[in-house]
């Protein structure tokens, strides 16, 4: 089995030459303004970009953004994304109102080599996403048209069985870009022989989106810290009361198996930040696990939590290769974002090799003012991550395999 890179684009030579360029610039935006509140992900495609527009390609960027229904939807298109993507390649970029009609086609017959267009939200049309192998394919041949040659960069989708992931690439040659070549390297060291000790830490909201990664890893790892929402069902599980806080009724058996088999490997906070209401002018107060109020919500781990998690990163005896996935808390909240800021700062010291998994978790690193380069990576992709940690087939890696 292999993969063409797009070093063996570049060789063929792609001087005038259309090439599409799949990208995840999911990028998350303010709820009230629509305004991109972290550009991470679209800076991460620019190598790939660049390498190519120097090169002479007509270059053809597509991605989805949101969770659209398969229609056009203004609060989901992708124009502010092409916008910011111009400014940071320092050149124009054509936007196309939609992703193969007209407007489109026009688009990308006004390239000039080394252009680049962005065409509107993949997810505006039924095909992307259909389950219907017809469905999907008759959307993938129209977005095949457009180009003569298939890279995919878009590391965050990868997990998606969609037609700008699946389909097209069987329909043109296909490369891998450079920023999916470089995130499946440095997982690969994940799930190969990590020096250890191996140390994970999950958060997030939800224990039923991480049951599969933390099956997979809990043989594989020395520790796993849990915090953020999920944490609370694993609370409940060892029989403690978690006031108003999340909590997945139908997960707590299942958090109990886990508990019991894990060796001792799981660690849970000791103590959070418990609200009278989810909102950053709520009351609020540190407590202790077994003694959150029945009218409170934890909205984020405690300070001596965040002093254990930190030990087991960074002390001596401590960890080797860490992966993180999820905040600890509600980050975007002030009032609950030390959690997260604890432990990233702890990861970000550790001598061990880090590898921050996941949106959430990397916008978290840029928003709360945490240097980027004192993590050894930093992944794009959140549900990909996981899925490839957990070994599962990625239907976006073996459609480039030949
Ligand atoms: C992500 O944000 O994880 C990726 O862009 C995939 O988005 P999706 O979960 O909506 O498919
Ligand atoms: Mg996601």
């Amino acid at each position: 089995m292999t993969i063409k890179t797009l070093d063996d684009l570049l060789a063929e030579g792609v001087s005038g030459r259309r090439v599409l360029v799949r990208a995840d610039l999911n990028v998350p935006l303010d709820k009230q303004t629509g305004a991109i509140t972290d550009d991470g992900r679209i800076r991460a495609v620019l190598p790939t970009l660049t390498a190519l527009t120097g090169a002479g390609a007509r270059v053809v960027v597509f991605s989805h953004l949101g969770r659209p229904k398969g229609e056009p939807n203004p609060q989901y298109s992708l124009r502010p994304v092409a916008a910011r993507l111009g400014e940071l390649l320092g050149a124009e970029v054509r936007f196309a109102e939609d992703t193969v009609g007209d407007s489109a086609r026009s688009a990308v017959d006004a390239l000039a080599d080394g252009e680049v267009a962005v065409l509107e939200n993949l997810r505006f049309n039924k095909g992307e996403t259909s389950k219907d192998d017809a469905e999907r394919g008759a959307f993938a041949d129209q977005l095949a048209a457009l180009g003569e040659a298939y890279v995919d960069d878009a590391f965050g989708a990868v997990h998606r069985k969609h037609a700008s992931v699946y389909d097209v690439p069987a329909r043109l040659p296909h490369f891998a870009g450079r920023l999916v070549l470089r995130e499946v390297e440095v997982l690969s060291r994940l799930t190969g022989e990590p020096e250890r000790p191996y140390v994970v830490v999950l958060g997030g909201s939800k224990v039923s989106d991480k049951l599969g990664v933390i099956e997979a890893l809990l043989p594989k790892v020395d520790r796993l810290l849990i915090g953020g929402g999920m944490c609370f069902t694993f609370l409940k599980a060892q029989g403690l009361e978690v006031g108003t806080s999340l909590l997945e009724e139908e997960m707590v058996q299942t958090c109990r198996n886990l508990l019991e088999r894990s060796e001792g490997k799981i660690m849970l906070p000791v103590d959070v930040v418990a609200a009278d209401a989810f909102s950053p002018d709520a009351a609020h107060d540190v407590v202790r696990v077994d003694g959150i109020p029945s009218h409170r919500l934890g909205l984020d781990i405690g300070p001596e939590t965040v002093a254990g998690f930190a030990a087991a990163l960074t002390e001596a005896a401590g960890a080797r290769t860490i992966f993180w996935n999820g905040p600890m808390g509600v980050f975007e909240m002030a009032p609950y974002a030390d959690g997260t800021r604890g432990v990233a700062q702890a990861i970000a010291e550790s001598k061990a090799f880090t590898v921050v998994g996941g949106g959430d978790s990397a916008a978290a690193v840029r928003a709360l003012g945490l240097d980027e380069k004192s993590f050894d990576h930093i992944s794009t992709g959140g549900g990909a991550s996981l899925e490839y940690l957990e070994g599962n087939p990625l239907p976006g890696i073996a459609a480039l395999e030949d």
